[in-house]
């Protein structure tokens, strides 16, 4: 974990409520891959399975994993025919080149992206996509510090290094946070293709 803050922000699950992007990203992915029925589908860090519904309700086969295994627990529950998996984003128990799309929102900047990035490449297929919410910058609105920052260039680099190529980068969107501090995430919504 990169600092104190970043720490407090991950560990408060304080985004349950949030509206999901699982929508803007379907338009956004039916746009660039086309038809996604009986795609194969992970979504990294999916808390409580309410994305793998919704991509399921649009024809795709998904799996979710997420590491707290309460989250895993409600999921199971309520999405009984979804599978999920209690398992670390960055080391997962899926063979290579198993699904068509790799998805995760709100979850890159829990990691090392570096790290995150090479197991998601992984277990996706030659071809296949990763969908995700990359932010920039997460600042504490009180101190005015940013306690977590990247850059598009690093993404950029990144993807290269593990043979694949950026091929969406929509417009910076901020997203406003009240807990367990107020906090400000500016991010985009990127998709990522491996070669
Ligand atoms: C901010 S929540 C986002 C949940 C959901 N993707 C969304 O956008 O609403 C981050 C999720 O990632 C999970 N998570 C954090 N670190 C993880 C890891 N190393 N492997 C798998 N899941 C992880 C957390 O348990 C949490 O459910």
């Amino acid at each position: 974990m990169k600092n104190e803050l970043l720490q407090q922000a991950t560990q408060s699950v304080h985004w349950e409520n949030r509206e999901s992007l699982a929508f803007e990203f379907i338009l956004l992915i039916k746009k660039i891959i086309g038809d996604l029925s009986g795609k194969t589908f992970l979504d990294i860090g999916c808390a409580k399975g309410r994305d793998c519904e919704i991509f399921q309700k649009e024809g795709l086969d998904p799996i979710g994993i997420d590491n707290n295994p309460n989250l895993i627990g409600d999921a199971k529950t309520q999405y009984p025919d979804i599978e999920f998996i209690c398992g670390d984003a960055a080391l997962m128990p899926f063979e290579n080149e198993r699904f068509d799309i790799v998805y995760g929102t709100n979850i890159l900047f829990y990691l090392d992206l570096d790290v995150v990035l090479r197991e998601a490449f992984r277990v996706l297929k030659n071809g296949g996509y990763g969908v995700f919410s990359f932010d920039a910058y997460i600042i504490h609105l009180d101190r005015g510090e940013v306690f977590h920052e990247d850059s598009l260039d690093h993404l950029e680099l990144v993807v290269r290094d593990l043979d694949g190529k950026v091929v969406h980068v929509g417009s910076q969107e901020t997203r406003l946070d009240a807990v367990p501090f107020k906090h400000k995430h500016e991010f985009y919504k990127v998709i990522v293709q491996k070669n």
